[in-house]
């Protein structure tokens, strides 16, 4: 009965990949937050954009079905080296850096960077202007490139670049820096007002179509572009999306073939160095979420207790909102969602990412401990609580004396359980541009492309962090423990 199980099992799973691949696919990957590149319609939620037409076109001339993968940016070229996906496209710039770790197909598109500002916002009309200022930026970006050789500017890196657009928008930072397409783009269709573009432009770059290093794919999309650019498809395809004629382009990227050398080695030093501002970062957000959360826990449970049913109410609608939903949910709502919404309301308002977080995490915690902290209350015995009274305790008195004691004891378990989940969510803040541990870790990985090493560094690093603080609370509790 069993054989003839897997017999049948198997014998599906056969019919099954053969009937899957009738044409080879190329898996595909792209960051569809690029408009007008790469995108989702806001009507279908497919991903569509110029890259994507064009990526469909060369399927079609080479005969393979695309499949789209989508992938944040940053995780585009680690992608690749996996071999996860078998192409990119994204409007990616061909860099040098860049070509030592992935191949890139023949320019397709001309492009270059440019600084976004508040039409507002203080006077910068170029890169000399940014100096010590806050400039936003998409993390793994050619435009964080330039942002960071700015000197003393502070650089916050988001996952998007209309993430980092909104923090502009919001009034956290002074410029973004970014493809000059992708800014016209946003600025004349999304939703931002009052962002202009400032100054000159600042680079000419090309994009190109990525593959894994040494991938037959690549001889293959070099060729269907070839036959794209010759047959008018391309310039239709241009026509379609920037109605304009589209510029003639180089074969090979300029700057690319002089500047190919081995792939550079990783500077451990620098590693250790940026994973520990990282892990200072981690432990301070950690450290002060856990003590507002734990003030704000113990104020609920105190609520919970007291005869006051309409406090009760309030404080279960507060608890299964932060519970219920997720943290990031929570970040993103405070940090880009409540200064929007109150400055389309004519207030002005902008929160810093430190309070943003801090609040964030706080509430989120206040929540959690409310409960561990309410049932290792209602945990003590009731017969303690009426000897408590007949001594003639208040209830504050009884609570302070008697059942608190006891109850902290009981609950330091569930409290190190919830410190250490704490640390490994100040993670999420790097969604908000906070360089905590993780982002450091993927800061590096954006630049040196070893996605591997140092990732695994990242979590040493949290895991030492976590089972120093679970010592340290058992520590606590054994010094807490009553003399049997
Ligand atoms: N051209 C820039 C670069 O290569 C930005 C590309 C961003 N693309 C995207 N799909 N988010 O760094």
């Amino acid at each position: 009965m069993l054989t003839g199980l897997l017999a049948g099992l198997l014998a599906v799973g056969l019919a099954g990949s053969l009937w899957a691949s009738p044409v080879k696919t190329w898996k595909v990957g792209t960051d569809p937050t690029f408009p007008p590149f790469e995108y989702r319609d806001k009507t279908t939620n497919q991903i569509t954009g110029f890259d994507i037409d064009l990526i469909e076109a060369i399927g079609r001339q080479a005969g393979r079905r695309i499949e789209l993968v989508a992938l944040p940016f940053d995780g585009v070229i680690p992608a690749l080296q996996s071999g996860t996906i078998d192409a990119a496209i994204s409007a990616m710039t061909i860099t040098a850096d860049r070509a030592r770790a992935i191949d890139f197909s023949r320019p397709y598109f001309q492009a270059g960077q440019a600084i976004v500002v508040r039409e507002n916002g203080p006077a910068i009309n170029g890169l000399e202007d940014l100096k010590g200022r806050r400039i936003a930026v998409q993390i793994g970006t050619t435009g964080a490139l330039k942002a960071s050789e700015v000197p003393d500017a502070r650089v916050s890196s988001f996952d998007s670049t209309p993430l980092a657009l909104q923090e502009l928008a919001n009034g956290n930072a002074d410029a973004v820096v970014s493809d000059i397409p992708a800014i016209l783009y946003a600025i004349d269709q999304a939703n931002l007002t009052g962002l202009r573009i400032s100054g000159e432009h600042l680079s000419s770059e090309y994009y190109g179509i990525a593959t894994r290093q040494g991938s037959p794919v690549l001889a293959s999309v070099n060729e269907a572009l070839a036959t794209l650019f010759s047959n008018g498809e391309y310039a239709a395809l241009y026509r379609r999306w920037f109605g304009a004629e589209p510029p003639v382009l180089p074969e090979v990227a300029p700057g690319l073939e002089a500047n190919r050398s081995a792939q550079k080695g990783l500077d451990l030093q620098l590693l250790l160095v940026n994973l520990l501002k990282g892990a200072a970062i981690t432990l301070l957000l950690t450290v002060l979420s856990f003590s507002f959360g734990l003030a704000g826990g113990i104020g609920l449970a105190m609520l919970l207790q007291a005869p006051w049913p309409l406090a009760h109410r309030l404080c279960r609608v507060y608890i299964e909102f932060f519970r219920g939903t997720p943290m990031l949910v929570q970040l993103f709502l405070i940090y880009f969602g409540l200064p929007a919404l109150l400055q389309s309301l004519q207030l002005p308002f902008t929160i810093d990412r430190m309070p943003a977080a801090v609040t964030a995490l706080s509430l989120n915690v206040a929540a959690y401990l409310s409960e561990t902290l309410r049932s290792g209350i209602e945990s003590i015995d009731r017969g303690q609580w009426e000897a408590a009274d007949a001594l003639g305790f208040s209830p504050l008195e009884r609570m302070r004396f008697v059942i608190a004691p006891q109850a902290i004891r009981r609950v330091i378990p569930p409290l190190a359980n919830e410190f250490i989940t704490l640390i490994k969510d100040t993670s999420l803040a790097a969604v908000i541009g906070f360089d905590e541990l993780f982002r450091q870790g993927q800061l590096m990985v954006a630049t040196t492309y070893r996605a591997f090493e140092i990732y695994i560094a990242v979590a040493l690093v949290y895991l030492v962090m976590t089972t120093t603080a679970s010592l340290l609370f058992k520590r606590l509790e054994r010094r807490l423990r009553l003399p049997a």
